[in-house]
């Protein structure tokens, strides 16, 4: 009950010329902007029609590794750079916390997209041009997109995910000719990608080849989100004089020193939970699902920064 009840009849009355403008203005505007939520698909720039597809992490995970490992010409701040050719599919991955790999594209050519995320929604913001749309885990997003203005563009994320969001920015430079790479820092990179070694053919490698191994696996596989290689420390311990070094660590809530050794670094790859770095409880470590032979080649990396 309101405190000023209405006169007795007012349902009765007919309403008045201003209330039955107000009510066609109402109805105006709800149904322009029904309308609009239709053309906004065909006619806006900004929220892209994608066709999605059903796919799985691990599917979508080994589609992007291969594709980059295939085409990856060189890498920035930890993210592997690849330039694919025109008319060709492109993987992009989502993960927390960045976007891999970085891209160099062409100006005028045409691209077909493909882009999923390894753990949970992240938000896909294309800066300055503003696209947008929500990336989800299981599904392929699948656009094409033709860059038609040279530059660099940011990716940013803009679905809060976790502690490290505000880093999650991925890189798309456009260019028109082989000299716009130096604008990029971008000049010493390959022209053609390495070829990929047949499955199965793994040589007896040296330390050397087992680093630069690792080196990869650090960009291809994430490392490079959280374990900085310049000494910083932001998400994770840098790796760089990592090995060897006393760390402090909580094991069973019990705080202990212990060294940077082989066996110390395989669990922690293994278990991440086992032991936790004394200051970097909020960020955990997830597991990362690796061979022995990645691990060994991982630590070889971290080694090699050691030294
Ligand atoms: Cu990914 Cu925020």
């Amino acid at each position: 009950m309101s405190l000023l009840s209405p006169a007795e009849g007012w349902y009765d009355k007919k309403v008045s010329k201003d209330e039955k403008m107000w009510m066609l203005i109402a109805l105006i505007l709800c149904l322009s902007m029904f309308v609009w939520m239709i053309l906004w698909h065909v006619y806006g720039k900004q929220n892209p029609s994608s066709t999605t597809y059903r796919t799985s992490t691990a599917e979508f995970s080994t589609l992007t590794e291969a594709y980059i490992k295939k085409n990856q010409i060189g890498s920035d701040n930890g993210i592997p750079i690849v330039r694919p050719k025109p008319n060709s599919d492109v993987f992009l991955m989502a993960e927390m916390w960045r976007w891999s790999p970085g891209l160099i594209l062409e100006k005028d050519q045409k691209y077909k997209f493909h882009i999923s995320s390894r753990d949970i929604v992240h938000g896909f913001s294309l800066q300055p041009v503003n696209m947008n749309f929500q990336v989800y885990p299981g599904y392929d997003y699948v656009l094409e997109f033709t860059p038609t203005e040279l530059g660099e563009y940011k990716l940013l994320c803009n679905e809060f995910c976790g502690i490290g969001h505000h880093t999650m920015i991925g890189k798309i430079v456009v260019i028109e000719k082989d000299e716009d790479l130096k604008k990029y820092g971008y000049e010493g990179f390959k022209k053609e990608p390495d070829p990929v070694p047949a499955a199965g053919v793994v040589a007896n490698l040296t330390e050397e080849q087992k680093a630069s191994s690792g080196e990869q696996l650090y960009t291809l596989k994430g490392c490079a989100a959280c374990h900085k290689v310049d000494g910083t420390n932001v998400l994770a311990p840098s790796w760089k004089g990592l090995f060897g070094k006393e760390e402090k660590v909580t094991e069973n809530g019990k705080e202990m020193s212990v060294k940077v050794d082989e066996a110390y670094m395989i669990e922690s790859i293994k278990n991440p939970k086992q032991k936790v770095t004394v200051g970097y409880e909020k960020t955990p470590m997830p597991v990362f699902p690796l061979k022995d032979d990645e691990i060994d080649h991982i630590i070889a990396y971290i080694k090699s920064l050691s030294k």
